[in-house]
């Protein structure tokens, strides 16, 4: 105890890496709990700048453990790659452990999302093309593999070349694509597990023996609450649960392990993929924020759709993931915008509604209500505290938290580690409410 879960309350991209990091420096355990190799964290501190997509943003400090948890659907070459990534540029990766109950992303669930995609037109999703929906679609119809099962030759090669069969089928018959072989698959994926092994174990049961021991435990989501298989704006939206609840079932911890559930958010909102996006702001504004903060996926290069902060969104994102407090980052971009929009309700057939609508033609049609506040000139790079904001900087987070009714537990102004400013202990209060509960 205590345990603290990072979720990201937009479309994903929120800088759920980077104060994950940041919390990261006084946690023991920093556990990814779903998605997969479809999300993009970026790390920067000490001048260096990383990447990361499957392993969490905990790596950096060996004397922590740095767990990929059951809920993630687990790319074995891509984690090859990603820890050859960071050795390459000196990280002693052994804080490293592998859940044994993750699910194996294969080769040939990256080329269905391909073929998925492909088929679908104009009515594609966006997905990354990592397979991760595939992935998740074989777990979900128990006949996916698990991490533990790389390490067994015999069940690896019978269930294997079972799934390949049906495959493909899939391959073949409806897609008119090349078949793929078994034998070279299973050699290849038990190669992984041999590679592999050494990190792999019941991370459940460490995290509970962590948590016993006192030690302070830190979940961190991918993606974010719009994408959220139950509560995004499907099917707009990824395969997994990035919800607080997500942390439970994808890491095997109890709801009541948790003290503090962190929402994250930018000062305005991106997206990256199909789908709706009520405050999109497809003109110079949209622009001008994507110049300014490099808004480009960390994971596909391809350029994010930006918007205004939709409070409407936010308040969705606290009650169905439970959010305690907020961090915003990004207040660095607005700097010399003359005026800085929030939305507060949508106006849908002459109705104004302050919730979010379950349809998607709704969603379409909603008319974003923006209040407009004053901007900021000032360069704020460089605020250490909130008495140093200029005033208007001051009443937008200020807004930002009525609207939301969290309390705003950090704000950042650049992309490095050094730029969070800290408004609240997020340790030191759910270490009180441990002891409180006790
Ligand atoms: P994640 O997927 O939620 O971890 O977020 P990403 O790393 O994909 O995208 C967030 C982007 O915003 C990254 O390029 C970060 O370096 C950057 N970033 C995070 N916080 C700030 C901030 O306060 N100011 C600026 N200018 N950039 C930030
Ligand atoms: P992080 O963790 C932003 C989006 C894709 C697509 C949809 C489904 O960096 O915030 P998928 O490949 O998951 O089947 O794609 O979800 N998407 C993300 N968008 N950030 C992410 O991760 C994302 N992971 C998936 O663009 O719209
Ligand atoms: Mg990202």
């Amino acid at each position: 105890m205590p345990a603290i879960v990072v979720v990201g309350s937009q479309w994903g991209d929120e800088g759920k890496g980077k104060i994950t990091d940041f919390l990261a420096q006084e946690a023991d355990v920093i556990v990814r709990y779903q998605g997969g190799n479809n999300a993009g964290h970026s790390i920067s501190f000490g001048g260096k700048k990383f990447a990361l997509h499957s392993i969490p943003s905990g790596i950096f400090d060996p004397a922590k453990l740095s767990i990929i948890a059951n809920g993630v659907v687990f790319n074995p070459q891509a984690v090859l790659e990603e820890l050859k990534y960071l050795q390459d540029a000196g990280v002693d990766t052994s804080g490293l452990r592998i859940s044994d109950r993750a699910q194996v992303l294969f080769s040939f669930h990256k080329t269905i999302d391909e073929l998925q995609e492909n088929a679908r037109g104009a009515a594609k999703i966006g997905t990354t093309k990592n397979g991760i929906g595939p992935a998740y679609v074989d777990k979900y119809k128990r006949s996916g593999l698990r991490v533990a099962d790389l390490l067994d030759k015999d069940y690896l090669t019978k269930r294997l070349t079972e799934i390949v069969e049906e495959k493909n089928l899939i391959f073949t018959k409806l897609y008119n694509a090349p078949a793929i072989e078994a034998a070279p698959l299973i050699e290849e994926y038990y190669g992984y597990g041999q590679q592999l092994k050494r990190y792999v174990m019941d991370t459940s049961y460490q995290i509970d023996k962590e948590l016993r021991k006192g030690k302070k435990v830190l979940f961190e989501g991918a993606q974010g609450v719009m994408l959220d298989i139950d509560h995004g704006t499907y099917p707009y939206v990824t395969s997994s649960n990035p919800i607080a609840g997500g942390a439970t079932i994808g890491a095997g911890v109890g709801p009541s392990k948790i003290q503090e559930v962190l929402g994250v958010c930018k000062a305005y909102t991106s997206r990256v993929g199909e789908g709706p996006f009520p405050t999109e702001q497809i003109n110079e504004i949209g622009d001008k924020i994507r110049e300014i903060a490099h808004e480009y996926g960390v994971t596909t290069g391809r350029p994010r759709r930006i918007g205004w902060f939709d409070a409407v969104v936010m308040r969705h994102a606290a009650r169905v993931s439970g959010l305690t407090k907020l961090s915003v980052n990004c207040m660095d971009v607005f700097s010399g915008f003359e005026t800085v929009k929030i939305c507060v309700a949508y106006k849908l057939h002459d109705e104004i509604i302050k919730y979010y609508p379950a349809s998607l033609q709704d969603l379409y049609d909603a008319e974003p209500i923006y209040e407009e506040l004053p901007g900021w000139s000032e360069d704020i790079t460089n605020v250490g505290t909130l008495e140093e904001l200029p005033q208007n900087a001051l009443n937008y987070l200020n807004r930002l938290s009525e609207l939301t009714g969290l309390e705003i537990a950090t704000f950042a102004v650049g992309p490095e580690r050094d730029a969070t400013v800290v408004l609240k202990d997020l340790w030191k209060i759910a270490e009180e409410e441990v002891i409180n509960n006790a």
